[in-house]
């Protein structure tokens, strides 16, 4: 078997070897292993952008997770081809909405509330979903421009079906000032729409979908960090609970959570509500910022850290081979819808 430093060197010689005909876009959540030999990291909306606007790369290998290889493949030209270097590497948030339950779903809710539901979907779903969405006249969202989308969504005057993260639906939404009476919860699993409300008020119906990371920060935390550290800046991703966002001093993307970091004072105290590896490295990075997890118990993306140095040099050894493995590749009708939903998301921000 292969020392780390053996695999460094195959994974460094082929970059080397292959030059532009090579892309390698890399999440913010993904290992340090992984993460050193990134052409470009970022949150997914950046991610989605680059991967559209390279025209160069014959091969790209995207480090993060399943949903992202397929929005790569979707923006990215016939001839180019997209790898995950490990194909379990999946997001249960993502997975959390079937496209036969959103179908279903989506007529249950038609036929209570009448025609024109307009679905927005989080990039962090299938290309099924994204299509599903892209045919009816709806558009993505990333949590980097969650804003601006929903807030296009609710100048459209129908009714909207937010899939599947119910967390960042609705704290975008709340941000926006739909209030919370004005929005429901359906759920797919039981065919039920949680509200109590009148239908007429309905605004916003939430998926009832969840990151299983994100979930892991609670109220008592941001307690616990501010009895400690009173002047702590409490900084979480908008995938956490309402009640956690609310509590918060500040919420946004993967990317946000950076900048806010890079500018922030000597001196001053972050406590970060996302995924630990990114924690990890703001904390390595950031040596003049006291930085923790908000959640003492670091949280991982398990799916994300499937990615490791062992499947990148696999995948890459495949790709010199000529063996064509781990290929992410929507079929030709998804594609289309689902590259409309996208390019909806792209053209509102
Ligand atoms: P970002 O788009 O903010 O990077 O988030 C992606 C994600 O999966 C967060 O869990
Ligand atoms: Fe999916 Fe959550 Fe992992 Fe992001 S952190 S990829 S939403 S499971």
């Amino acid at each position: 078997q292969a020392t780390n430093e053996e695999l460094e060197e195959r994974i460094r010689a082929i970059k080397e070897e292959m030059g532009d005909r090579l892309f390698m876009p890399t999440h913010h959540y993904q290992k340090d292993e992984v993460a050193q030999f990134a052409d470009i990291m970022g949150d997914s909306l950046q991610l989605a952008r680059i991967s559209r606007d390279n025209k160069k790369a014959e091969h790209i290998v995207f480090n993060g997770v399943h949903f992202m290889a397929e929005t790569a493949d979707i923006l990215t030209d016939d001839d180019q081809t997209v790898y995950l270097p490990d194909l379990n590497a999946g997001c249960s948030m993502a997975d959390m909405a079937d496209i036969d339950q959103a179908v279903l779903g989506y007529e249950r809710l038609t036929a209570r509330l009448g025609e024109g539901i307009l679905p927005v979907t989080y990039v962090n779903s299938t290309a099924a979903i994204k299509s599903f969405v892209g045919e009816k006249g709806g558009s993505c969202v990333t949590s980097g421009n969650a804003k601006k989308v929903i807030q296009w969504a609710l100048e459209q005057e129908r009714r909207i079906l937010f899939l599947p993260d119910q967390h960042l639906g609705r704290n975008t939404a709340y941000d926006l000032g739909v209030p919370l009476e004005h929005m429901a919860v359906w759920d797919p699993i039981h065919k039920k729409l949680e509200y109590e409300g009148d239908d007429e008020d309905l605004r916003i119906i939430l998926w009832k979908g969840h990151c299983s990371v994100h979930e892991k920060f609670f109220p008592a935390h941001i307690d616990q960090i501010r009895k400690k550290k009173p002047d702590v800046n409490v900084l979480v991703h908008p995938e956490c609970t309402f009640e956690v966002v609310q509590k918060a001093d500040y919420s946004g993307s993967t990317k946000y959570i950076i900048d806010m970091l890079k500018d922030a004072p000597a001196g001053s105290k972050w406590a970060i509500g996302t995924e630990m590896n990114l924690v990890s490295r703001l904390k390595d990075t950031y040596t003049h910022l006291e930085v923790e997890s908000l959640n003492p118990i670091m949280c991982p993306c398990l799916t994300m850290n499937r990615i490791d140095l062992p499947h990148l040099a696999w995948c890459l050894d495949k790709i010199v081979q000529g063996d064509r493995a781990n290929i992410i590749k929507v079929d030709e009708r998804t594609a289309h819808y689902s590259k409309v939903s996208l390019e909806r998301m792209l053209s509102i921000v």
